[in-house]
């Protein structure tokens, strides 16, 4: 599948979609707090796509059981909510989150501190959030695809951070994952060139320790292999003639 350039009007309606997923998303990281579960967390985000008449489209996609991926300290991504699970000050919780407006499909995460934690897991989630920013400057039209990924990278491995490299960012459109691929580690090819129109979930996950990762039984959640903390940040991004627009930020 090609890239999708989005028309004017299907431009607008990405806007309106990732509005209010950042909606979303402030509305649900005010309210973690310890003692919730991590279905608590999944049942609220639920509520607040819905309330904003939207569709979770996470829910179902390829069989995941939930509307929200909630993933604990070593939980990379994809966390399962549960009942059971619940998330205790010192922790770190990253919310990744998605919806449908109208037929087009918003994507982003966040990863938060519930109550205080240790100076060095609130550098790995400023580092991560950071990493996105660092990728995020170089997504304009005329720059290569891999230009983001290079700068992830760079600004990354200076810290001794292994990067995550199972998973990637995406395209995003009609469809939740549209091409192309977005690595967050270096590549040595260009990739394609970035042009106006085209949308991008631009999403760096990163270890405090080892890159290696594996899938828990549930075969979902997705955890660092040597059990250390991990974060996640993503936006859904426009590439224009000059800046790019971070539509899923307020
Ligand atoms: N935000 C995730 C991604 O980027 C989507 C979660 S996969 C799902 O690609 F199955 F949980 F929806
Ligand atoms: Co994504």
């Amino acid at each position: 599948m090609a890239i999708t350039i989005k028309s004017d009007r299907e431009i607008e309606l990405m806007r309106e979609s990732c509005k209010i997923l950042a909606k979303v998303h402030d509305q649900l990281g005010e309210s973690i707090e310890p003692g919730m579960s991590t279905l608590d967390i999944d049942r609220l985000g639920e509520k607040l796509i819905r309330s904003y008449g939207c569709v979770p489209n996470f829910l179902d996609y390829n069989g995941y059981p939930a509307s929200i991926c909630v993933s604990v300290n070593e939980e990379v991504v994809h966390g399962i909510p549960s009942k059971h699970r619940i998330i205790h000050e010192g922790d770190i919780v990253s919310l990744d989150a998605g919806l449908i407006y109208k037929g087009y499909h918003s994507d982003a995460a966040r990863t938060y501190a519930v109550g205080k934690v240790s100076e060095d897991v609130q550098k790995l989630m400023d580092v991560t959030k950071q990493a996105f920013f660092e990728g995020v400057k170089m997504a304009k039209a005329g720059n290569h695809l891999f230009d983001i990924s290079n700068a992830i990278d760079e600004y990354v491995s200076g810290f001794g951070y292994g990067i995550v490299r199972e998973l990637v960012g995406h395209g995003i459109g009609t469809h939740l994952h549209e091409d192309p691929q977005i690595p967050n580690f270096r590549q040595n090819r260009r990739g394609p060139k970035l042009q106006p129109g085209m949308t991008l979930a631009i999403e760096p996950m990163i270890n405090m320790g080892r890159a290696d990762v594996e899938w828990l039984d549930d075969d979902w959640t997705v955890v660092a292999q040597d059990g250390l903390p991990s974060a996640h940040y993503e936006n859904t991004v426009l590439i224009t003639d000059g800046e790019p627009e971070i539509l899923t930020l307020l």
